[in-house]
């Protein structure tokens, strides 16, 4: 482990342990302007910084949000915003004992020679836009690859460039004292079957962990954000809370080291409740068994009901904050195995 520092070796596993620690789970609130303005479009809000910020400063100022919630991810635009009151967003989580963290890809782009597949890119300059990050106050970042399931695809070509980036920026980051999120999804949309996620997904991480075995990253002070195992949303065969439950488990024992502290979910366009339903199965089933803490790092099985409800109105933030608290306390009884539908009441 040439790259870390004894110092940033310490900060870097605690760091990473409080992130997962006591139940709580991460909240991503990451979405780059694209993806927020088709969000806000799909609910006919006018798509401005103004309101981005808005929408950000709802959920930022949520009360009780620290009880379930121990990071933030966060946008680059969002880390220069400010609170009405002249309170920078870094410091208005930071008061509440949420850690800031920082997205640092640069998007999923098309991948050369391969129709259909993306690479993230973003390694170009990426020392330096850490250091900066990491005097801003940032812990840790995240890096998202996007794996898409079709006839032919994912290949090999898609799987090893997007790992390989991947371990890339888990190295720079550790450098700057900052925890890796180190995040590859294989995407829902499709009608493939829960064994052929299953088996696409075991490939992926077992490719992304033999990378960061390479590159020689510190498995103590990274966390894991991967999909759970599930079959495509057009899949005509769709599988219980329990199977995939079980898939999701038999998937990361295979392939997740235990010195890796947490593997936290994202929720990839799964209703909320669902998502709450199946982190909740898992951990009732295995938790006593896992090396690893199984949490949640969700943006929209968390915020979408609270952002329906706020359409980019001041007057409905209370009750947009009542969601959100909602949804976030609710995958904290998901991560204790106490979730179950009185929960929603
Ligand atoms: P979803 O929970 O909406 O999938 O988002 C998680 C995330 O951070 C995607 O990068």
């Amino acid at each position: 482990m040439m790259n870390v520092t004894e110092m940033n070796r310490q900060k870097l596993t605690d760091t990473a342990k409080i992130l997962v620690s006591n139940h709580k789970g991460l909240l991503a609130m990451d979405e780059s302007n694209p993806t927020c303005n088709k969000r806000f479009a799909k609910l006919e809000i006018p798509q401005t910084e103004e309101l981005r910020c808005a929408y950000r400063e709802m959920i930022v100022t949520t009360p009780g949000l620290n009880e379930s919630i121990s990071g933030a991810i966060l946008y680059d635009e969002t880390i220069h915003q400010h609170l009405k009151d002249g309170t920078s967003f870094i410091k208005a989580l930071t008061d509440k004992g949420i850690i800031p963290g920082i997205k640092v890809d640069a998007g999923a782009k098309d991948m050369a020679g391969h129709p259909g597949e993306k690479v993230s890119e973003g390694l170009d300059g990426l020392r330096d836009r850490l250091k900066e990050y990491a005097q801003m106050g940032m812990q840790f970042a995240k890096w998202r690859a996007v794996i898409a399931v079709g006839k032919d695809i994912p290949t090999k070509a898609c799987i090893e460039a997007n790992a390989h980036a991947l371990a890339r920026y888990a190295a720079l980051c550790q450098e700057a004292g900052l925890v890796p999120i180190i995040e590859p999804e294989v995407l829902m949309d499709g009608e493939h079957t829960l064994e052929r996620c299953l088996e696409i997904t075991e490939e992926v991480l077992h490719t992304v962990f033999k990378q960061l075995y390479t590159q020689e990253v510190m498995l103590e002070g990274i966390l894991l954000k991967t999909n759970m195992v599930l079959p495509g949303l057009a899949c005509p065969k769709q599988e219980s809370i329990d199977k995939v439950a079980d898939a999701t488990v038999k998937c990361l024992l295979q392939v997740v080291p235990a010195a890796v502290p947490g593997v936290a979910f994202l929720s990839g366009g799964q209703y909320s409740e669902l998502a709450s339903a199946r982190l909740n199965a898992m951990n009732v089933q295995f938790k006593s068994r896992l090396p690893w803490e199984l949490s949640f790092s969700f943006a929209r099985a968390i915020q979408q009901p609270a952002m329906d409800i706020w359409h980019g109105k001041e007057t409905n933030v209370p009750e947009a904050q009542k969601a959100l608290y909602h949804r976030a306390k609710c995958n904290f009884y998901a991560r204790r195995g106490e979730y179950d539908a009185t929960k929603e009441k």
